[in-house]
Parts: structure tokens; sequence; C-alpha cells
């Protein structure tokens, strides 16, 4: 199939986790769409193998990729240079590349691997593009949360889960986190130019729960059984990274391309600064943007649809 339309031509889109289940399906539509395309991946040949899919089904040369263990900070801190060494603008970061981990795993920084790569990967990566988006503007970033975070509080204690772990726990804190640092970081952007949502993509049947060995082989055939494409999976993210319908909306969470309630929990800005100022001094970015800010917190309520 060759490039469908041109609505994102000139755009700059930086995917992560694009080489495979939801962040692969919308660098696909992206790219159908004419966006010039970087797709992060950890594996080199799966990266080497999208973009060449990506450029062959779509008719688009403008896909490349960088590689990085979006779990560890220095790397991710070293592709976002290795970014903006390669591109003077970006238009959209689509932060998707996330994990669960059924026993509790420790990364090369010593942090518990689910909050590492699911929160701190989304919080670093964006802080350190933070500049070149603005300078971008309009620019979007995209944050693929979970209706997994329903029904859970952040334990600011135990961020980590070293005092008790459970999988669907850790990441479900993980997409909470996803959620509050939307509506902090909103907060901290209005007026820039630059928006910020998180979404639900759905049940997607994706390779999601791999690496869990036998328990993860049997919910990803749930998953499988239950879930949509990842066609449609994408839909939201793809919304959101692209629609004239959301050019100027931010600080709101999607479901089915619609803005929905998060969890009662996500709206607790007390604990949402906190958690902000703890990211900051784990991955030692107190310099970018370190004050709380005074402006209302977003993430309001949307309007009943
Ligand atoms: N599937 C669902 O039903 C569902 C529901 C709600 C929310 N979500 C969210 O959707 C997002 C995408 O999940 P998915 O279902 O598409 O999962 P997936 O098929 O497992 O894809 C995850 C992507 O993240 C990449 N990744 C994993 N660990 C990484 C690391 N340390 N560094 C860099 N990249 C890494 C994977 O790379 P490799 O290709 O190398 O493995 C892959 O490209 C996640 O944030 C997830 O929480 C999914």
């Amino acid at each position: 199939m060759e490039t469908t339309n041109e609505t994102m031509k000139g755009r700059v889109c930086l995917i992560t986790g694009a080489t495979a289940g939801i962040g692969r399906e919308a660098a696909f539509q992206l790219a159908r769409m004419g966006a010039t395309l970087v797709l992060a991946g950890r594996n080199e040949e799966r990266c080497v193998n999208t973009v060449a899919l990506i450029k062959e089904q779509t008719g688009n040369a403008s896909v490349e990729y960088l590689v990085a263990d979006l779990s560890v900070q220095s790397e991710v801190k070293r592709l976002a240079q290795e970014f903006q060494s390669r591109h003077g603008q970006l238009h959209v970061l689509l932060n998707n590349a996330g994990v669960i981990n059924l026993q509790r795993m420790e990364n090369a920084d010593g942090i518990e691997m689910t909050f590492a790569l699911n929160h701190l990967g989304y919080f670093v990566l964006t802080l350190m593009l933070l500049d070149t988006l603005k300078a971008s503007a309009p620019a979007r970033i995209v944050n693929v949360s979970s209706d997994a975070h329903r029904g859970i509080s952040l334990n600011l204690d135990d961020l980590q889960g070293r005092s008790g772990y459970g999988g669907f726990g850790a990441y479900s804190r993980s997409k909470l986190a996803n959620i509050m640092f939307t509506y902090q970081l909103a907060a901290r952007l209005a007026g820039s130019g630059v928006t910020v949502n998180a979404l639900h993509p759905g049940l997607v049947a994706t390779n999601f729960l791999s690496g869990n060995g036998i328990r993860g082989k049997f919910l990803r055939f749930f998953l499988a059984l239950k879930g949509m494409s990842p066609e449609r999976g994408a839909g939201t993210s793809v919304f959101l990274a692209s629609s004239p319908d959301v050019e100027a909306v931010s600080g709101l969470y999607f479901v089915k391309s619609q803005p929905a309630p998060s969890s009662p929990q996500s709206y607790d800005e007390e604990t949402a600064k906190a958690l902000w100022q703890a990211s900051l001094q784990i991955t030692e970015l107190a310099d970018l943007m370190p004050l709380p800010t005074d402006s209302p917190l977003h993430g309001a309520q949307p309007d009943e649809p």
C-alpha cells in the first residue's frame, strides 16, 4: 500500500517501541500520512526490518531509526542527543514503549524495570526533548497509558516495589504515573504551543506480556483471543498525533479517540507533584523544569461526551 494522504508531510514524529504492536502500527499509519519518522527501538535488527517494511509498504522514504534501551537513563539521554544532532525539529513525540514484568527485575541503573521503562523512560525522553518540541510548536506529546491505571494509588515511599512486588500492580502504577505526568506537564506547557495528552489504546493483540515465561504465554493467548488488531489499537495514538480536532487540546485522557475521565487518584495533584520531584531526583534532571507551577492542574474532568 502507498502513502494515502499528505496530512503529516513535513511533520517529524519520534515513536518509541515502534518495532512491535501498537507503536509499529502507529508508525505505518503516520508514514502513510507522509510524516517524517524516527523509530526508537532496543534491537537494531528489528529496527532495520521495520524501517525497510514501512518504506516498502507505504512508499514513504523518510523513515529512520535510533537504537536505545529506553529503560536505561543514559541510553534515553543519548538517544535524545542523537535525535537532536540529526533533526532540528520535533512535532510529535509518541511515548509508547512499555512492558509488564510479572517478576521484579532491576535495570543496569538498579531501578525496577517497569517503573524505569514505563514511567522514567517517558519522563526522561520528554524532558530532554522539550526545547526541541517548543521550538517546533505547534507540537504534540502523546503518552500511551492504560485503563489498567484504575483502582490503584501510588506509594511515594516505595515507587519501585521494593517492599512487595506484583507484576500487575507495578504495571498499573506505571500507567497511573503516565497520566499524572501528562497532567503535570500540560500545566507546565500551557501557552507554549506544545500539547500533551494520554490515552488508553484498548485491549490489543500484540507481543505484550512476552518475556514472562509460561504465565506470560497463557496471558498472551487470552490477549490474542480477546484483543483488537494492532491497526485498530493504534487508532487513538494516531488520532492524538495527527488530528486537527485536537490541535489545541492538552492535559486530557482519551479512550476511543474521545476525552474520558481517568481515575480519581490520577487527579491527585499533590501526589503528581511529588512524583515529578522524585522523578527529577532519580533521573538527575533537576535543571529541566524544576519549579512547581502555579497553573491550575490540567487533567480536568472532560465534559460528558
Ligand atoms: N496491548 C494492550 O492490550 C495494551 C493495553 C493498554 C495499554 N497498552 C500500552 O501500549 C504500549 C505498547 O504496548 P504493545 O501492546 O504494543 O506491546 P508490544 O507489542 O510488546 O510492544 C512494545 C514495544 O516496546 C518496545 N520495548 C520494550 N522494552 C523496551 C526497552 N527496554 N527499550 C526500548 N523499547 C522497548 C518493544 O521492543 P521489541 O520489539 O524489541 O520487543 C516493542 O517495540 C505500552 O505502553 C502498553 O502499556 C497496551
